[in-house]
């Protein structure tokens, strides 16, 4: 899987803005972008949609990772959802699917239609998002192994994941998505910490928020843009060297936490 990914929450949403979101999706790929994270939710299919239109004829080069809402979670709820979520997206096969967040449909139900859905070639790999460690627990034992992400709010401002999930996770191989990298550009991108060590290295402040989570064991960042000149910016993050002095002056200003936290959501 790339470490490096666009997300579309917030595409979508709007018909008058769907061509630009579109380009920007294909300029995205144009530069060497190969994963693009989406969900039904976002604009209600309408960002599977602008997908779409975006990957026409280069289905090849895209690791597509979609999810389908809790309340979707029964057996023939989540075919259906998947069903769905191709005809908008206009392809054959999900890379990555996930349940979005945890919910009330026990997970044995789950798990079998992504089981079924997998050897139905239409999708390549399974996962969660939003699963703390009692919920990471209560997947059957078979998938937990299996899992192939738990996409989490994470950043330098939320780090939440790092008491128990992300060791969990690491564990067994489970790569970490992290989700609002940049925290929805807020002030973290204007802290003294972030920008010193931007200075330092003549890079942008959300470029360290990345390379910074790019610095952390098995983790994958997909920001999201609409502006072709901030996916490049961002693109670039990936290959932003941290060293020992910047990763402690982070560190110092936005500590991994000391006790037990409930996981952050968006
Ligand atoms: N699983 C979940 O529950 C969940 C929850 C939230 C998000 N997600 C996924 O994660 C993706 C990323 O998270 P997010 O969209 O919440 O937040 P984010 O990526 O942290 O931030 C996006 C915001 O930052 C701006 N931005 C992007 N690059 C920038 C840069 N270089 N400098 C300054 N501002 C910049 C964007 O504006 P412009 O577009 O105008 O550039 C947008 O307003 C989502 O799009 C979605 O795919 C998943």
């Amino acid at each position: 899987m790339p470490v490096f990914g666009l997300g579309t929450w917030r595409m979508g949403e709007h018909s008058d803005q769907f061509q630009q979101e579109a380009d920007a999706i294909r300029a995205a790929l144009d530069m060497g972008v190969r994963l693009i994270d989406t969900a039904e939710m976002y604009g209600e299919g309408g960002a599977e949609e602008v997908i779409g239109e975006a990957i026409r004829g280069r289905r090849d080069d895209v690791f597509l990772v979609s999810k389908f809402y809790p309340h979707n979670a029964s057996r023939n709820g989540v075919m259906e959802a998947c069903e769905r979520s191709l005809r908008r997206m206009d392809c054959d096969y999900i890379d990555l699917y996930l349940q979005h967040w945890p919910g009330s449909v026990p997970p044995e139900q789950t798990f079998e239609a992504l089981h079924e859905l997998q050897q139905q070639g239409k999708i390549r790999d399974f996962g969660v998002s939003n699963f703390n460690l009692t919920e990471l627990q209560q997947i059957p034992a078979a998938d937990q192994t299996r899992l192939g992400c738990n996409q989490v709010f994470y950043n330098l401002a939320h780090r939440e994941v790092e008491w128990e999930v992300s060791a969990w996770c690491r564990d067994r191989g489970i790569p970490v998505m992290a989700y609002s990298p940049l925290d929805q550009a807020s002030s973290l991108l204007s802290s003294s910490a972030v920008t010193a060590v931007a200075e330092r290295h003549s890079v942008t402040p959300a470029q360290v928020a990345l390379a910074w989570l790019l610095h952390q064991p098995d983790t994958v960042v997909i920001p999201k843009s609409s502006r072709p000149e901030r996916i490049q910016e961002n693109l670039d993050a990936v290959s932003i060297e941290l060293g020992e002095e910047d990763m402690a002056e982070l560190d110092d200003a936005f500590p991994a936490p000391d006790r037990a936290v409930r996981l952050g959501m968006r």
